[in-house]
């Protein structure tokens, strides 16, 4: 089976390749490599230096499965060139869509993003809640999801929307909740805290990689969208988390930096039979462990937004 991974060189790409290549896919890993590139070179694994938008027919033929992770990923990085964020989303996701139905590829599986609910006071966030959201980043990937959807009568799609993932990869991001607080407690013995009320659901990195390998099933059961999210925390619950594992000092900001907040409910991909295997007390032992002692010499493209200010020179 062949298995073409956009955004193949990120946090869950550089993750999921090698668990891939283990399991014996071939894999053709396609990525701008904005964070540079630290998949190793493998008999099965081709590597394509390439923007989605510069995709041609040649590169997916023999596809089998793409799994789509390529987006500028979160919402400060989708305001620095809003029309990129728009254009990769959307236009790259249509051209993808197109070469895959003309290479007669059997499925799409789309990383698209919880954050698409914006603000929901509702308990229960379903799939069906009407979309509200508030960055460009997340507007941009509600209309990718919905690109994709007119394209399901001639393949399959699956759209899975995980919370803020946590825990370790090759290409570490501390831009996400769990992460850059366990960072801060780790390199400052301190943790600010914006606000503190917002929910964020979450989901460990090694959860959502089972997910996607689950979901390679042509089975119409995993056609449509599936929220991926399993501990919706407010983000003082997580600081507490944090504070429990690594001793630090909590100092809270009155004011909001980010107002997203929503409690998303997985039930529908839970009556599949997924089970969640981590939680976010794992991320964070786990990032703790990985890097309590290089904490002062960590690789600066693993700070996502700070990277891209001074490196993103599409
Ligand atoms: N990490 C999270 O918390 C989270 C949560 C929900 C959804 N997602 C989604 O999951 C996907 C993967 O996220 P990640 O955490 O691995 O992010 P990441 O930033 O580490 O990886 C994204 C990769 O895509 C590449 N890329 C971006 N635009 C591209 C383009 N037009 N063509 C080719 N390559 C491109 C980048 O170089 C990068 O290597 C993203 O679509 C993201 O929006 C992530």
């Amino acid at each position: 089976m062949k298995i073409l991974i956009t955004g193949a060189c990120g946090f869950q790409g550089t993750k999921i390749v090698p668990i891939l290549l283990k399991k014996k896919y071939k894999v053709i890993a396609v990525d701008t490599m904005w964070f540079g590139n630290r998949l190793k070179k493998h008999k099965n694994l081709k590597i394509k230096k390439k923007n989605i938008t510069d995709l041609v027919s040649k590169d997916l033929k023999g596809v089998n499965i793409v799994l789509h992770l390529a987006s500028i990923a979160n919402d400060p990085m989708g305001d620095l060139k809003q029309h990129l964020t728009w254009e990769y989303s959307c236009l790259g996701t249509m051209k993808l869509a197109d070469l895959c139905i003309k290479n007669k590829v059997k499925k799409i599986i789309y990383a698209s993003s919880a954050s698409v609910y914006g603000v929901k006071r509702e308990r229960n966030v379903i799939e069906e809640l009407s979309l509200e959201p508030i960055s460009t980043y997340n507007k941009a990937k509600m209309i990718a999801e919905r690109v994709l959807l007119s394209y399901k009568k001639k393949i399959n799609i699956s759209i899975i929307r995980p919370a803020t993932v946590c825990g370790v990869g090759p290409r570490m991001r501390f831009d996400l909740s769990v992460n850059m607080l366990t960072y801060q407690a780790i390199k400052n013995k301190k943790i600010t805290v914006f606000g503190g009320d917002q929910i964020r659901p979450n989901i460990h990195i090694d959860d959502l990689l089972r997910l996607y390998i689950k979901f390679f099933s042509n089975n119409k059961k995993y056609n449509g969208i599936f929220n991926a999210g399993f501990e919706n925390l407010s983000i003082m619950e997580i600081a507490k988390l944090v504070k429990s594992k690594i001793p630090c000092e909590i100092i809270k900001i009155k004011n909001v930096n980010d107002v997203r907040s929503y409690r998303v409910n997985s039930e529908k991909l839970l009556k599949l039979g997924f089970i969640p295997k981590k939680k976010v007390v794992d991320a964070i032992r786990e990032v703790n462990d990985k890097y309590k002692k290089n904490i002062n010499n960590l690789d600066k493209r693993f700070f996502s937004i700070d990277w891209l200010k001074k490196n993103f020179h599409e």
